[in-house]
């Protein structure tokens, strides 16, 4: 803008809104016009306009005239469509134009035909459509009014030029609701799976907790908290729209329902183990007394030391296993009178007179049992190994039962039971001698043989 003479404050620009300003005017190139405004207007204070020179640049409502090297009248009645309003006609002038009513016919004597302004000094009408110039080739180029604000597009429009013209147009989520562009509510078109936030222009779809926007920004997809960092402890299962934690066996969860605890599987139940559970993270384990082992889980069973050859007997010595333990035995227990005749077995010679009076044999037996047996318990069956027509057999407990724990029970003349009659508790041993007495039918044949048997209690119940 601006030019060598636009200093007064006469020059104005072209209209912006010729709409709003129906009777624009600008640029008073002669005082003839300015003659004619103050007819028009009825007041205004005359005022001198200087003449330039020369131009090289124009002012508003001339373009440069490179043939006759001066500013030339532009039409705005051509240039700027709608440049008057309805009724308004639109009369080009000098540096500007006017919009007057149909019916001011004083103008029409004026228009086109009044003497040719002194400035700028040659004037050529437009030779080109309207919306178009002349260009240095005096061949006619579009006018950009959009980016020469020769447009009436509000505020709220976007002018786009056009080949001749321009248009006014509402911004993308915008519509025309009268002279205006308002925002659409697309909230209202229900765009969004769950949720809308209409924006100036646009709008924004969210999703409740526990769902994200899909690619196209409007339905809403389930968020996989387990792989977005769940605070589960141990297990996360994504669900719909949430996520559960859950625990592994022997952990559940605390009520927080993100962390899990052990759960102290002793605490429930005492028959979880036959001897003693501990707890331990996620599970527990079942543990035996020395001497004993883990069956399958719960159970223990009593280590044979003997079978398994953790013993520590000598060569002179024969292993004896019982419950929880085992022990060392002298494989010679014979005393004098008595000689070893076998691994078990001691005999007293018939023909050495110290052996008279005692039992004929003594056969060592050992044996084991728990503590706390139901009573009355069978724990030993006595067999007579020779059976002799006619003979009878008597069985009784001749040492080892000072307590009155045990009694014999006979079966028949061969054979006897050693029955437990009292629950006993170990650990604890008997040393039982129990005697079997043989006799003819005629009492003229009496002999005594003894089983030594070493009864072993248990400290446990298995
Ligand atoms: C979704 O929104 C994002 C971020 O605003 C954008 O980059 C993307 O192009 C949008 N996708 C679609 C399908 O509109
Ligand atoms: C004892 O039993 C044996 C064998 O059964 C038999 O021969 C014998 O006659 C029985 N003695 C008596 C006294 O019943």
């Amino acid at each position: 803008m601006g030019g060598a003479v636009a200093e007064t404050p006469d020059f104005c620009p072209p209209p912006l809104s010729p709409r709003m300003l129906p009777f624009a005017s600008c640029l008073p190139g002669s005082l003839l016009f300015w003659a004619f405004l103050l007819l028009l207007l009825g007041a205004a204070s005359p005022q001198d306009s200087e003449e330039p020179d020369s131009y090289t640049e124009c002012t508003d409502g001339y373009e440069w005239d490179a043939d006759s090297q001066h500013c030339r009248d532009v039409n705005e009645c051509l240039t700027i469509p709608e440049a008057c309003k309805g009724e308004m006609k639109c009369i080009n002038h000098y540096g500007g134009y006017l919009c007057l009513p149909r019916s001011a016919a004083v103008i029409s004597d004026l228009h086109g035909e009044g003497p040719p302004p002194p400035v700028p000094a040659a004037q050529h009408p437009n030779p080109c459509p309207s919306g178009y110039e002349p260009d240095e080739q005096e061949s006619c180029v579009d006018v950009d009014e959009c980016t020469q604000a020769l447009h009436d597009c509000r505020p709220s429009q976007d002018c786009h030029n056009l080949p001749g013209s321009y248009q006014c147009t509402c911004p993308d989520g915008y519509r025309k609701i009268g002279p205006e562009c308002v925002d659409i509510d697309e909230c209202r078109y229900r765009y969004c799976q769950h949720r809308c936030v209409n924006l100036p222009g646009s709008f924004r779809c969210q999703c409740e907790p526990g769902f994200q926007l899909g690619p196209n920004n409007r339905s809403c997809v389930d968020v996989n908290e387990c792989d977005m960092g769940a605070p589960c402890e141990q297990r996360c299962f994504n669900s719909y729209g949430t996520f559960l934690c859950r625990c592994n066996q022997g952990y559940e969860l605390h009520r927080d329902g993100f962390s899990c605890s052990d759960i102290d599987e002793c605490s429930y139940s005492s028959y979880l183990c036959q001897y003693r559970c501990v707890n331990e993270p996620g599970r527990f384990s079942c543990h035996c007394p020395q001497g004993y082992q883990l069956l399958a889980t719960r159970l223990c069973q009593d280590i044979d030391e003997c079978e398994t050859g953790a013993h520590q007997c000598s060569e002179a010595q024969t292993c004896v296993n019982f419950h929880g333990g085992y022990r060392c035995v002298d494989t010679n227990r014979c005393v004098e009178p008595y000689v070893q005749v076998s691994d078990n077995r001691c005999l007293c010679p018939a023909s050495n007179p110290l052996c008279r009076e005692q039992p004929s044999s003594i056969v060592y037996r050992y044996m084991s049992i728990t503590s706390e047996r139901s009573v009355p318990a069978d724990v030993f069956q006595i067999q007579a190994t020779s059976v002799y027509p006619g003979a009878y057999n008597a069985f009784q407990i001749r040492a080892g039962n000072t307590q009155g724990d045990f009694y014999i029970r006979q079966i028949n003349n061969v054979s006897a039971m050693l029955v437990l009659a009292r629950p006993v508790t170990g650990p604890r041993e008997y040393v039982l001698d129990l005697e079997m007495v043989t006799m003819n039918s005629l009492m003229s044949y009496r002999a005594s043989s003894v089983l030594r048997l070493t009864v072993f209690v248990g400290a446990y119940t298995f």
